[in-house]
């Protein structure tokens, strides 16, 4: 067993110690996770850097390389520069900022610690929800010559939203205010009565220094004035009440072992609650119940296990389990819908739009889901509630969400493990959101699905044809009614029945209320998709004409119908060629700056990449164009 070497503040090696015993004595403590949200300015990196050094828990080799750092990068005149200790990377280092979310462990006699450090940068949204989902305690740090400023403003928001409902304010460089005590209770008032409206309960407000150490570890010989606890005395006490376990049962299933034919266990880890052989568990999909036979763990079968366990149960009798499902107390079952109401924060370059389909990962569950409706953003430096279309990086909003499917949740208030999720890009496969859910919404629960003698097959065999959707996308001007139009009286004439919905008819009826921002054209081609739905599910050959420019949208349009009844026509004419002709005026207006938003001057067309068919509209005439579309669909009409 490998010697711990611990390092002394005064840089001797002090103590030796076997890593069975240090581990030993580790087990009996309780954990505290801890986040720290402040910026590079505000003295985060020395802070956690003098806990750390304070602690004594640097290792010799650590050690060196502060040493060596410092005297290289370091901010401090070569004396040793704690935040090196922090600001883990080499490139970060120069740079001078902290990227991404580190994690530190460090322990004293009576606790163990996780903290969870993020940067104040840019990104701070996705790495506070990243270091929070599991954190118990927030520590916000200020400048004590600057106060509370937008940033701390807005990071309390972020974690009162992220349920942290202990914050310890530390109010740092106490040494440069000369340690005034009416400097310091301006800033804890001012902060106490924000954090309040914020239902914030716990807070502590803490003086210190974190460069000269002055009530980190130790109370503070120069704030005389103060009778609260340092940081580090608060941080060993506080009582968070971790309570995962006194909550009702919740075991999300992740996968099945099928160890052989008579063994079939279920394994997850234990989100919340305890577990028993002999206790009743309700399937959250099928609301089916059994009874827990055994708790099967690599170390032998288990009489208790408790949120945070990871263990494999097995069952009385068969019932159906996916993965993904939720095991959960047969009287505290979670909720399964397929709407409700969250808040989201938005971590992502291009903005949320409603009507978009995202994918939703809620513990194991995923499937499609899209925002109905953006009911109010955040402001997060006033709390203020504000209209919106759209959501943009680091934003928050409450909103309504509808899946494609039911997925079994609680309330994020009620249960932080199954009431959060995360919103993933269909296209890039990028986390772009993180959400907390607020309450279901039973719109949908008491409306069925009725089943209807006469379908789809019933009225095209009727029509002697093969109802299909046929997708024209591409930039206004490029021809799409054109050639729709030319296809419309081909097909007409052979006896189809048709119908065509065009852009620019649509937006005088169903969609007159939508103008031309990226959040109105999702919605302008979610419901032509939706309509021309209804037109195929009619046994209709349906041509849709819209510049549809967004790659997401003609995907979710394609989603919605059978492979074979689908398919794409990209009308790729050069946006020269459709400005030259610009038979109704507008590119000339949009040059002009009189239309904003408008396709292929300030707003996007994204290239088709799997488009069934590109037509190269530029070159041939409509009626060539028309004979390979009709090629391509090997149309039988009336055979
Ligand atoms: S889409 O982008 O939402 O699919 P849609 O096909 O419904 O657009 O409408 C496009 C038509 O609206 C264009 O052919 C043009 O006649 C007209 N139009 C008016 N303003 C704009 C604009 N800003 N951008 C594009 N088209 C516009």
């Amino acid at each position: 067993m490998p010697d711990l070497k611990i390092v002394a503040a005064d840089g001797r090696q002090r103590e030796r110690q076997s890593l069975s015993e240090f581990l030993a004595s580790e087990d009996e403590k309780t954990l505290l996770k801890v986040l720290t949200c402040g910026s590079v300015d505000d003295g985060k990196s020395t802070l956690i850097g003098r806990l750390l050094f304070d602690c004594q828990l640097i290792f010799a080799d650590q050690m060196d390389a502060l040493e060596q750092d410092s005297r290289r990068v370091g901010s401090t005149g070569g004396e040793l520069d704690l935040a090196l200790l922090v600001d883990g990377l080499q490139a970060e280092r120069e740079q001078g900022i902290t990227i991404d979310v580190a994690y530190r462990y460090f322990s004293t006699p009576k606790r163990k610690f996780i903290v969870a450090d993020t940067p104040g940068h840019e990104q701070y949204t996705r790495n506070m929800a990243t270091g929070a989902s599991t954190s118990d305690l927030a520590i916000l740090l200020v400048d004590a010559r600057k106060g509370i400023l937008t940033q701390t403003r807005r990071h309390s928001c972020i974690v009162s939203l992220l349920g942290i409902r202990h914050v310890v304010l530390a109010v740092n460089k106490m040494d440069l205010v000369d340690y005034s005590e009416e400097r310091f209770e301006a800033i804890a008032d001012a902060y106490t009565n924000f954090a309040r409206e914020l239902g914030i309960e716990n807070i502590v407000c803490i003086p210190l220094s974190a460069l000269k150490g002055e009530n980190v570890i130790q109370p503070s010989s120069e704030m005389q004035w103060y009778h609260g606890p340092s940081l580090l005395a608060h941080l060993e006490t506080v009582d968070v009440g971790d309570n995962a376990a006194t909550l009702p049962l919740r075991l999300p299933v992740q996968w099945i072992n099928r160890r052989n034919d008579d063994f079939r266990g279920y394994a997850g880890t234990i989100a919340s609650g305890t577990l028993r052989p002999g206790d009743e568990v309700a399937l959250s999909s099928s609301g089916q119940t059994a009874k827990i036979s055994r708790i099967v763990t690599y170390d032998g079968d288990l009489e208790l296990a408790a949120a945070g366990d990871a263990v494999t149960v097995t069952l009385d009798r068969e019932i159906d389990v996916s993965r993904g499902d939720i095991m959960a107390a047969p009287d505290a079952r979670p909720k399964f819908a397929d709407q409700f109401a969250a808040h989201i924060i938005w971590f992502s370059e291009n903005e949320l739009l409603p009507g978009r389909p995202y994918i939703l990962k809620c513990g194991g569950q995923l499937t499609t889901v899209s925002v109905s409706a953006l009911r109010y953003k955040i402001n997060v430096d006033t709390l203020d509630h504000v209209a919106g279309r759209s959501l943009a990086l680091n934003e928050v909003a409450f909103c309504n969400l509808s899946t494609e499917r039911p997925i079994a949740f609680d309330a994020y208030e009620e249960n932080r493990r199954t009431g959060s999720f995360i919103l993933i890009d269909k296209l890039t496969n990028e986390t772009v959101g993180a959400g907390m859910i607020v309450y279901e919404l039973r719109r949908a629960t008491n409306i069925h699905w009725q089943s209807l003698d006469i379908d789809k097959t019933a009225r095209a065999t009727l029509k002697n044809q093969k109802p299909c959707c046929l997708w024209f996308t591409g930039l206004s001007g490029s021809g799409k009614s054109t050639i729709a139009n030319v296809l419309e009286k081909k097909l007409h004439a052979m006896g189809c029945h048709t119908y065509l919905l065009d852009g620019d008819n649509v937006r005088h009826g169903l969609n007159r209320d939508l103008g031309f921002t990226d959040a109105d054209r999702v919605e302008n081609i979610r419901r032509v998709a939706e309509t021309a739905k209804l037109f195929v599910d009619a046994g209709l050959i349906v041509m849709v004409s819209f510049i549809s420019p967004f790659k997401s949208e003609r995907r979710m349009a394609r989603d919605m119908f059978e492979d074979e009844e689908f398919v794409e026509v990209w009308v790729d004419t050069p946006l020269e060629i459709c400005e030259k002709r610009d038979a109704k005026g507008l590119y000339k207006k949009a040059r002009a700056g009189e239309i904003k938003n408008f396709t292929g001057i300030d707003s996007a067309y994204e290239i088709p990449e799997k488009a069934d068919i590109r037509l190269s509209a530029g070159d041939e005439t409509p009626e060539e164009l028309v004979s390979r579309l009709l090629t391509l669909l090997e149309f039988h009409n009336k055979d």
